[in-house]
């Protein structure tokens, strides 16, 4: 397994100076830039678009961890990938053949991520291990920073764990949703390699992101 990746997510940075906020997470030592995209009818709740995503591009070399949490997806794929996206990651419940979608991701030459909700199994996976690049377990419902982790998804995270190892590809398994100093360590000890964080990446403004990331690292 790698040393752990942690991708804060900006769904926590301030939205009035999102390019200094990426630029200051990178410099305090952010491995991915974690981007939720929100439809407000996938998820009750509306964020950002490609737009956006193109205008941070400029802003850093980290590669941006694109979390779509919108639907019909298929046909926002192209244009998340043209704004600069380097995983795209999709949930199975978003459009109507994940395969497809998936199919399609690694057509744009992206790399491909799934994401299982807090009340989606792991057997989802069965049939797309052998394509994937990412796995994101989803330890809150999506739409909103600031909740609190649903401890009974570090069973799903285990569970995967053993998939990946089994399938003998490189495959991230990251966690998203409520990811603290605390959560953290359960999740990496469950077999996570890779974490999302908001609340607890953004915390307390730009002097102590650097802190931040260091303590999510354990
Ligand atoms: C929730 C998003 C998360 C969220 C994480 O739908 O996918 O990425 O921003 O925020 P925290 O870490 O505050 O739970
Ligand atoms: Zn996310």
């Amino acid at each position: 397994m790698l040393p752990v990746r942690i991708a804060p997510s900006i769904l926590s940075a301030d939205f009035a100076k999102l390019g200094e906020e990426v630029r200051a997470i990178d410099a305090a030592g952010a491995d991915w830039i974690h981007i939720d995209v929100m439809d407000g009818h996938f998820v009750p709740n509306i964020t950002i678009g490609p737009a956006v995503v193109k205008a941070l591009r400029p802003h850093t070399t980290k590669p941006f961890d694109v979390h779509l949490m919108i639907a019909p997806i298929d046909a926002y794929l192209d244009a998340f990938a043209e704004a600069g996206a380097d995983t795209i990651t999709v949930h199975p419940e978003a459009g109507p053949h994940i395969h497809r979608t998936v199919q399609h991701i690694k057509g744009l030459g992206k790399r491909a991520g799934v994401v299982l909700n807090p009340g989606t199994p792991a057997k989802m996976l069965d049939y797309l291990i052998d394509m994937v690049d990412l796995v994101l377990v989803m330890s809150v419902n999506p739409g909103f920073g600031g909740q609190s982790f649903i401890e009974s998804q570090l069973k799903k995270i285990a569970a995967i764990r053993k998939m990946i190892d089994h399938s003998g590809r490189a495959i991230d398994l990251e966690v998203d949703g409520g990811v603290d100093p605390h959560w953290a360590k359960r999740c990496i000890e469950a077999g996570a390699d890779a974490l999302v964080a908001g609340t607890a990446a953004f915390r307390g403004g730009p002097s102590q992101y650097a802190a931040n990331i260091a303590a999510l690292r354990g």
